[in-house]
């Protein structure tokens, strides 16, 4: 069962999603040769606690810390240890904080100083393709119409999208229903109605799409090394026009 957002919940997790952002700007700007992600984690606790909020991963199955930081061929859930960054790396960031019950999340990918021209294409058309599923968050759509702008986008770049892992719905619950695939066919699935609030998270392979889970239990990587990126918003489906996007500051306007 998919569990519609009245206008106030909207605005609970809309501050959920404001305090993840916030906080990863401040973990994206910690992002530096030499930092470790046990570092970066502790900056992103400290930026949602003090912000009221609760780090909602953190304990979730037993997930230790409060960031994923998801370094080159890893993929998502890479946990933050005294690996130092160094440059020529990409990390993927992803957050996730409790205000009033509701979850918020959201995840980047950043590149730590220079990077190959490749690289940097990969980080790119993932984010790209965050957007082109967002555009398409719209009521009048099905859900699987947000799978296909993703997965086109991906495959005519010459990379893979990831399957074993999936956006989802969000609200009291981190994940709630529905499932939100990186691919498939458009035109299926639930229509999309005003009130759905959906995390829509591409996981993007330079290589081949397979991943495998270390023994840590949680950190996912590309089965055949390739680098790995990931970005993802919260994001709710109007009654009518665009997506709002919860997880994305605003920008200044002049
Ligand atoms: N954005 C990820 C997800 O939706 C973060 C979950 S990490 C976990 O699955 F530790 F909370 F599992
Ligand atoms: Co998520």
């Amino acid at each position: 069962m998919i569990i519609l957002k009245t206008p106030a919940e909207i605005a609970v997790m809309a501050e959920a999603s404001r305090v993840v952002a916030e906080a990863l700007a401040i973990v994206k700007k910690a992002v530096s040769p030499g930092i470790s992600t046990e570092e970066l984690d502790r900056i992103a606790e400290e930026a949602i606690r003090v912000r009221g909020a609760v780090p909602a991963f953190k304990g979730y199955r037993n997930y230790p810390k409060t960031l994923c930081a998801s370094v080159n061929e890893q993929v998502v859930h890479g946990i933050p240890s005294k690996r130092k960054l160094k440059e020529g790396d990409i990390i993927g960031l992803d957050l996730g904080a409790i205000v009033g019950g509701f979850y918020g999340d959201s995840a980047v990918t950043v590149m730590v100083g220079r990077i190959p021209e490749e690289t940097a294409k990969l980080v790119q058309v993932t984010e790209q393709a965050l957007y082109l599923g967002i555009k398409e968050a719209v009521v009048g759509n099905r859900l699987t119409d947000i799978s296909n702008a993703v997965q086109q986008h991906v495959e005519s770049a010459g990379f893979s999208v990831v399957t074993e892992f999936v956006g989802h719905g969000i609200g009291r619950q981190l994940h709630e229903e529905p499932q939100v695939p990186n691919y498939g066919k458009p035109g299926q699935g639930p229509r999309l109605q005003p009130g759905m609030v959906l995390a829509i998270e591409p996981m993007v392979n330079i290589g081949r799409s397979a991943v495998r889970v270390l023994d840590d239990r949680w950190t996912a990587v590309t089965v055949d090394g390739s680098l790995s990126a990931h970005f993802e918003h919260t994001i709710a489906v109007q009654p009518s026009g665009a997506a709002r996007i919860l997880s994305q500051l605003e920008k200044a306007r002049t």
